[in-house]
């Protein structure tokens, strides 16, 4: 599928990390917050009815996420913007000797079918948007799950040095930078849209589409010696009939 315009400049710096960077571009194991959601609603479910549902990894990259899903034996998809990704993921996922149907594409666009997914889950991936494209994104979420299926996000907060403190970057929304430009930022060289979300604007915005919001944390963390802090909104819903 080809990305939306609007996907072009995080397509570029990913494609280019993980030709650069390969492995070392993302984890090799899985995100804590995703198996915290993971172990809230499946974990104690018996493998003949975890092989029953199907996960989608919004942006899983390199597989640092799917490759555990597809173990855990769920029915694993992976769905990422960038091709150089992807081939890193298939290399992950043949390493544990698993399983996913992975494809090329922006999550703003999938081409999935309505009420196909029984879980979607967001890892540090649906950030790369203005404020635009982050509610078109939710939108597209909402229509590719089945009704009560799941959804767990976990994204940068606005209680956030990067964002309180973006030194030359340009604020393209209330929500979105033009990048992380000041060079003692953690994320510092991501040029381009970079959306921060509250947990109190995430729910809103997942009630409106017909989500219940089941957990909604803010999880932190320092850098540079405690120096800079950054925190993400981790946020599980669970979407209406
Ligand atoms: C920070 S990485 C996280 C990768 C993975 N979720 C993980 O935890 O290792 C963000 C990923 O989102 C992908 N991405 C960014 N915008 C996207 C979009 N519009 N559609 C699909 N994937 C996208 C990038 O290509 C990249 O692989």
């Amino acid at each position: 599928m080809q990305a939306a315009p609007t996907d072009h400049a995080a397509q570029t710096f990913h494609d280019g990390t993980y030709r650069k960077l390969g492995f070392s571009a993302q984890r090799l194991y899985p995100n804590e917050e995703l198996l915290r959601f993971m172990g809230s609603y499946y974990f104690s479910l018996p493998l003949n009815e975890r092989k029953m549902l199907r996960f989608l990894e919004v942006g899983c990259g390199s597989g640092a996420n799917l490759w555990m899903i597809a173990r855990e034996g769920f029915e694993a998809h992976g769905l990422d913007l960038s091709q150089e990704g992807l081939l890193l993921c298939e290399q992950v996922l043949a390493r544990w000797g698993v399983n996913a149907t992975l494809k090329q594409g922006s999550m703003i666009e999938t081409g999935y079918p309505d009420r196909h997914f029984d879980a979607v889950v967001d890892v540090f991936s649906g950030y790369c948007f203005d404020d635009k494209n982050f509610n078109t994104y939710l939108d597209e979420v909402a229509r590719i799950l089945k009704p009560a299926g799941r959804f767990f996000a976990y994204t940068p907060s606005k209680n956030n040095d990067s964002f309180r403190d973006p030194g030359p970057s340009r604020m393209i929304d209330d929500s979105t930078l033009d990048g992380l430009h000041r060079p003692t930022s953690p994320f510092f060289g991501q040029y381009y849209p970079f959306h921060f979300t509250e947990p109190e604007e995430y729910e809103a915005l997942l009630v409106r589409r017909g989500f219940s919001v089941l957990r909604n944390e803010r999880i932190g963390r320092t850098y540079r010696s405690r120096e800079e802090y950054f925190e993400f909104t981790s946020i599980h819903a669970q979407r209406g009939g």
